[in-house]
């Protein structure tokens, strides 16, 4: 008889064997979240980075700074804006220049419609022109908002508001004094003016006439421009703010604007961390808010943050 050698782990084997499989367990459960965070990292970046696109449809800057793939990540959604950025102002450059250039054809054509026998065809020529006068007016205005160069400074706008209404007032428009309050944002003074002027002039002209509303609500401004006009359908009021939107095209007759009112106005506010909403009211007319962030003000020194 030969002896079966004993073939079965030595004793205490089975808790080695189980020691090694948590071991290897373990460590590819480390390595594989290290590789995880690895590829997560940099998609989180790209996630923020894409829910904090400004108003100017420009990614917000991010700190070139951590480890290989985050940086490299950071630096190339950087670079994307440089380059969008680039080439977005170049297209306004672009539609500065066509609203620009359009102006001497448009002088020329105005001249030879002052020769229009007929007195009707005549002031349909001349009205026609007028409106391209605006639109080409308006585009230019808009690019000077998108690549303008005023500096921030601390802004009354109580004050402002109110020379705003003086002017208006001046030249014929309906619009009620604004009560005087003190209250200061941080803005481009003639840029927020440009916009204030835009919500008083609808208010008049769209609205039929202007009032309005200033107060502080926590530590922000509030401007509430009102009227007792027809308002906007709210089937077409999420457009408002969209370049060239008119809720009646057959109104342009009668009220000049190329509907660009509100883009531009939008547009600046929101440069100052300001809000815009628009809103029908009951039973009728419209109301155009707007919040801007208030300056602290310790005594008497402005701090812009
Ligand atoms: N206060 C208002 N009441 C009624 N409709 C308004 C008012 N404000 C604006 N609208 C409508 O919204 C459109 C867009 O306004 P806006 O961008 O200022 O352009 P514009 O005034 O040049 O037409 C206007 O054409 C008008 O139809
Ligand atoms: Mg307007």
């Amino acid at each position: 008889m030969t002896d079966i050698p004993d073939l079965r782990p030595p004793s205490g084997g089975h808790l080695a064997l189980a020691g090694w499989i948590v071991l290897i367990v373990l460590g590819s459960t480390g390595i594989a979240l290290f590789a995880a965070s690895k590829i997560t990292k940099p998609l989180e970046l790209l996630e923020n980075a894409t829910s904090n696109v400004g108003p100017d449809g420009l990614l917000a800057h991010i700190p070139e700074t951590g480890a290989g793939e985050i940086r490299a990540t950071a630096k190339a959604l950087n670079d994307l804006s440089v380059r969008l950025k680039f080439a977005m102002e170049s297209r306004m450059r672009l539609v500065a220049a066509a609203g620009h250039d359009l102006r001497t054809p448009m002088t020329r054509m105005r001249l030879r419609a002052e020769f229009v026998e007929d007195e009707e065809e005549r002031t349909k020529w001349l009205a026609d022109l007028e409106e391209l006068d605006v639109i080409a007016d308006s585009a230019i205005e808009l690019v000077r908002e998108e690549i303008g160069g005023e500096t921030l400074s601390p802004v009354e706008l109580g004050h402002l508001i109110h020379e705003v209404a003086e002017e208006l007032h001046e030249v014929g428009l309906k619009v009620e004094m604004p009560p005087a309050v003190s209250l200061t944002v941080a803005a481009k003074p003639l840029a927020l003016k440009r916009a204030l002027r835009n919500l008083v002039t609808n208010a008049a002209t769209h609205g039929g006439g202007a009032t309005m509303e200033i107060r502080q609500q926590g530590n922000n401004a509030i401007l509430v421009i009102l009227d007792q006009g027809p308002g906007i359908p709210e089937e077409l009021i999420h457009q408002v703010f969209e370049p060239f939107f008119r809720v009646d095209m057959a109104r342009r007759r009668t009220l000049p604007g190329a509907g660009l009112g509100l883009a531009i106005a939008r547009e600046i506010i929101e440069r100052f961390d300001g809000t815009i909403t628009i809103a029908n009211r009951q039973p009728n007319g419209l109301a155009q808010t707007v919040m801007l962030p208030l300056v602290e003000s310790t005594h008497g020194v402005f701090s812009l943050t």
